[in-house]
């Protein structure tokens, strides 16, 4: 399976985005469950994408590890204001806006792995990796 990039200028494309991992998801063979995390990961990444940067893009990449195990991997990332404070955004309940500031430490309990990059002034990246089971 290929992987597919897709730009997130709007909050329409929150939905699309988070419609097409969850196919893509389906078509991995990922049960119900690890589908509707992963759709809603994105979701969450891509709205902070369109809320704090304006827009940015999202990468969705079948991988494997060295045992073969299959995964995908999705890559977030926008050149917007950057998080001076990595530690205060991944702390439950911190919010700049009038959110529940639950979107990243919600999406890092989702999936597997979570990384997040981010340069003040020069935008944020966010990789996921969900492992089938
Ligand atoms: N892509 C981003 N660019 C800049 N700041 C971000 C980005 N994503 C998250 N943040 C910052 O981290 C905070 C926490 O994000 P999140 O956990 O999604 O909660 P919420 O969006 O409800 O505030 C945000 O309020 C914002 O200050
Ligand atoms: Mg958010």
């Amino acid at each position: 399976m290929e992987a597919r990039k897709m730009a997130i200028l709007r909050e329409e494309d929150v939905i699309l985005a988070r419609q097409l991992v969850r196919k893509m998801a389906a078509d991995m063979t990922f049960n119900l469950v690890d589908q509707t995390r992963l759709a809603t990961a994105v979701s969450e990444l891509t709205r902070n994408a369109v809320e704090y940067a304006r827009s940015g893009d999202i990468r969705m990449e079948p991988v494997k590890n060295r045992l073969r195990r299959e995964g995908l991997k999705i890559v977030v990332s926008d050149n917007g204001p950057g998080i001076a404070d990595i530690e205060q955004a991944m702390t439950m309940g911190f919010t700049t806006s009038n959110g529940l500031g639950a979107g990243l430490p919600g999406t890092r309990q989702l999936v597997d792995e979570f990384d997040i990059r981010s340069t003040s002034g020069s935008g944020t990246t966010v990789t996921i990796v969900m492992w089938k089971r």
